[in-house]
């Protein structure tokens, strides 16, 4: 029974990892901002974006069930506009989540699974870091960045039995795409092989077997989770 951490697993892709983990039998603990967590999980509270808030998350998960031997860096943000007339605020703002708070929380988990000799570090990206996308150069340019830091810890945590991987879902079902535009979403459908949109449930399959001893030999791999959107980059 493993002891597993997912950011922003109170909604949408993050809980539909989390749950799917607890169903097989692992000890899963969410983060969530505000609110109530779901239930059946352990809910810590925990903002990315701040390092004290994730090293307080760790403790609490710690204390509850035991060093995390899973984490998934789940929790992302979009602020989409066009690059030309984008702030440094903006841009920033969506690189400090995506990027920098993936980071610290890949960071705090490494350190122990590096001592257990056993850990799974999983990111969640998106098609869109590969293709690119009209609008969403700062989310896109965080998104693309996991891609190098996963990379780089999986040669840094190789040696200690670590897997560092990265999952990129397409256009999946969640409240992050309900500002799409319809015409949007239509042109996105469009470019994706089957044709519609995706399921959380469906990504949270590969997320399973990302995280489990079936994907021993996987690292530094990115999985694409998007019906063929973007595919071959
Ligand atoms: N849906 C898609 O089409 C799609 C496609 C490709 C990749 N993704 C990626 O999949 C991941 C999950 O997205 P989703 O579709 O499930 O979106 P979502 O329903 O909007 O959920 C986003 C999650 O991230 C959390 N979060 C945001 N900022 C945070 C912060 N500073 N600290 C802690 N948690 C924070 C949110 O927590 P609160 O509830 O507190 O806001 C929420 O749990 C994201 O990284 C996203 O970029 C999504």
């Amino acid at each position: 029974m493993r002891s597993v951490l997912v950011t922003g697993g109170n909604r949408g892709i993050g809980l539909a990892i989390a749950r799917s983990l607890a169903a097989r039998g692992d000890r899963v603990a969410v983060t969530h901002r505000s609110g109530e967590p779901p239930e059946g999980l352990l809910g810590v509270r925990c903002d990315v974006t701040d390092e004290k808030s994730v090293e307080e998350a760790f403790a609490r998960v710690e204390e509850v069930q035991g060093p995390v031997d899973i984490a998934v860096a789940n929790a992302g943000i979009t602020n989409d506009g066009l690059a030309l007339a984008m702030s440094d605020e903006d841009f920033g703002r969506v690189i400090n989540t995506n990027l920098m708070g993936a980071f610290r929380v890949a960071r705090r988990a490494a350190a122990r699974m590096a001592t257990a000799r056993w850990g799974r570090l999983l990111f969640v990206a998106s098609t869109v870091g590969m293709a690119g996308s009209p609008g969403q150069a700062n989310y896109a340019a965080s998104k693309s960045a996991l891609i190098g830091l996963a990379r780089s810890m999986a040669w840094e945590l190789g040696r200690r039995n670590v897997t560092v991987n990265v999952l990129a879902p397409g256009l999946i079902e969640t409240d992050m795409i309900t500002h799409v535009s319809d015409k949007r979403r239509a042109e996105l459908i469009r470019e994706t092989a089957l044709r519609r949109v995706g399921t959380a449930e469906e990504v949270a399959r590969v997320a399973d077997f990302l995280t489990s001893d079936a994907s021993s030999f996987m690292t530094g791999a990115v999985i694409p989770v998007g019906g063929g959107h973007g595919m071959g980059h």
